[in-house]
C-alpha cells in the first residue's frame, strides 16, 4: 500500500508556468489513497483554475489569506494543522526567496510558516534563474531549515532554454513524498504488538468486554512494518482490516492472547502491549445459555485475568523493549508512572480516556511517553501520525 494512503496532503501551487502540472500531482497523489487540499497562489489562478483542482482534490480550493468565507469554514491556522506533509510545487524563485526570509504576505507563504507538518519544495524556473547566487542561497537554506528540495529536472524549458530549472515530473515528486514516508528505523527487528479488546465469555452468547476498537494498535503494525520490521500482531476481535506486511495472530480472551503473547515475545526486539485485555474473566462460563431467572440479581463470580505485559517483562529472554499503554480517565500521568514501574516497563504511553478526541474509537490521540529518563508530549494528531512518533521513540531506545 502506498506510503501516501490517507495523508493529508497540502498541494500548494505558485505562480509559473509549470503551475498546470499541479492538476496531474493533484491526481496521482488521489490516487495514491491521499487527502489533498489545495492552496493556490494568486499568481497560479493565472495559469490554473480553482475549479480545475477542485473538481480534480474533491476538496475547496484555497486561495485567500483573508477571506471571510474560507476563514469560517478551514481557516489558514486550520489548513496548516490539518496538513500531515505540504508541498509546494511548483515552487518559483520568488516563492523560495519568501519562504527562504520567512514571510507570511499570502496563504500560501502563511501556511508554510504555521504548519507543524514536514514542507517539500519542487522548484521550477528559468535556468539562469535557478543557478542565481540568490536562488542557490536560499535553497541551502531551506534545506538547512530541513525543507524536502525535490527536482529540480534538467531540458528544455518552456522559455526556450535549456538546462535544470525544469519542474520535476508529477509522478517523480509523487515517489519522493512516499519515500519520505518510508523508513528502516526497525530494519530487521522482530516486534510482537497486541491490539484491540477480549472478549471473556459467560456463556456461548454472551461476553464481558470493553469499548477498544484495536486503532492505535493496528496503526502502530503497519508503522513498524513500514519502519522495516517483521511484525506480529495479536489482535482481539475488531472491525479492522489487517495491516499491509503484518502477519496476523487472531485470539478472543485474555488468557488466549496471553498464550500467543508469550510463545512470540521469547527474543523479540520490541513488545508493546496495545490491548485493552479484561482485567477479569467469568470463573465458569457456562456451557449452555444461561436461562433468565425472573425475581432476583444474577451473581457473576469474576477470576483475575493473567497480566500479559508484565508475564512478558518476566520472561527468561525478554525482549529488548517492553512498551505498555495506560489508558486513564483521571490523574493521567501519576497513574501511568505508576504502572510503568509496577510491570517493569521501558516505556508507558499515557492517554486520557476521558477526553472526547481521545477516547476509545476516536481517529486522533495525544499521548505522553514517559520513560526512566523522562516524560515526552506528542500533541494531538491523527492515530497513524501517533504511532509513527511513538515509533521512532521506541527505533530510538533500541540497541542496534
Ligand atoms: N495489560 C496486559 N494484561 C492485562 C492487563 C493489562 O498486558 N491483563 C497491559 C495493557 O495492554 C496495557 C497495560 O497493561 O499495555 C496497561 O493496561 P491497563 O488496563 O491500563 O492496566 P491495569 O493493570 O489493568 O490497571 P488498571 O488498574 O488501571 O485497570
Amino acid at each position: 500500500m502506498s506510503q501516501l494512503n490517507q495523508r493529508h496532503i497540502l498541494v500548494a501551487i505558485s505562480g509559473g508556468i509549470a503551475a498546470y502540472k499541479g492538476a496531474e500531482l493533484v491526481r496521482l497523489l488521489k490516487k495514491q489513497g491521499a487527502v489533498v487540499r489545495v492552496v493556490l497562489s494568486r499568481g497560479a489562478t493565472e495559469f490554473i483554475t480553482p475549479l480545475t483542482l477542485q473538481a480534480l482534490s474533491g476538496e475547496p480550493t484555497h486561495t485567500e489569506l483573508l477571506d471571510e468565507a474560507a476563514e469560517a469554514g478551514m481557516g489558514h491556522i486550520e489548513l496548516a494543522r490539518w496538513a500531515d506533509l505540504m508541498i509546494i510545487a511548483p515552487a518559483t524563485a520568488d516563492v523560495l526567496a519568501r519562504l527562504a526570509q520567512g514571510r507570511a504576505d499570502d496563504l500560501l507563504t502563511t501556511v508554510a510558516l504555521a504548519t507543524p507538518a514536514p514542507v517539500a519544495v519542487a522548484p521550477a524556473m528559468n535556468q539562469q534563474m535557478w543557478s542565481h547566487a540568490a536562488t542557490q542561497e536560499n535553497v541551502q537554506l531551506l534545506a538547512s531549515r530541513n525543507i524536502q528540495i525535490i527536482g529540480p529536472d534538467a531540458g528544455e524549458q518552456a522559455c526556450g532554454d535549456v538546462g535544470p530549472g525544469r519542474l520535476l515530473e508529477p509522478d517523480g515528486i509523487v515517489a519522493a513524498l512516499n519515500q519520505r514516508f518510508e523508513n528502516r528505523q526497525l530494519e530487521g527487528k522482530r516486534v510482537i504488538i497486541t491490539a484491540g479488546p477480549t472478549l471473556e465469555a459467560i456463556d456461548p452468547v454472551r461476553y464481558l468486554s470493553n469499548h477498544s476498537s484495536g486503532k492505535m494498535g493496528y496503526a502502530l503494525a503497519g508503522a513498524c512494518a513500514a519502519a522495516g520490521a517483521q511484525v506480529a500482531l495479536i489482535s482481539g476481535p475488531v472491525q479492522l482490516a489487517p495491516p499491509d506486511r503484518v502477519s496476523m495472530h487472531p485470539v478472543t480472551s485474555a488468557e488466549e492472547m496471553c498464550a500467543a503473547a508469550l510463545s512470540l515475545a521469547e527474543g523479540a526486539d520490541l513488545f508493546i502491549g496495545a490491548a485493552a485485555v479484561a482485567d477479569y474473566r467469568p470463573e465458569s462460563p457456562a456451557s449452555t445459555k444461561l436461562k433468565k431467572q425472573s425475581g432476583g440479581p444474577l451473581t457473576l463470580t469474576l477470576v483475575e485475568n493473567p497480566d500479559i505485559i508484565a508475564q512478558v517483562t518476566q520472561l527468561p529472554n525478554r525482549p529488548a523493549l517492553v512498551a505498555g499503554f495506560a489508558a486513564e480517565t483521571t490523574s493521567v500521568l501519576v497513574h501511568a508512572r505508576e504502572k510503568r514501574v509496577r510491570k517493569g516497563l521501558d516505556m508507558i504511553i499515557a492517554n486520557d480516556v476521558a477526553d472526547p478526541q481521545t477516547t476509545f474509537g476516536s481517529e486522533q490521540n495525544a499521548v505522553h511517553l514517559i520513560t526512566e529518563a523522562g516524560e515526552r508530549s506528542l500533541p494531538l494528531a491523527s492515530k497513524r501520525v501517533i504511532a509513527e512518533q511513538i515509533i521512532s521513540a521506541l527505533a530510538a531506545q533500541l540497541p542496534h
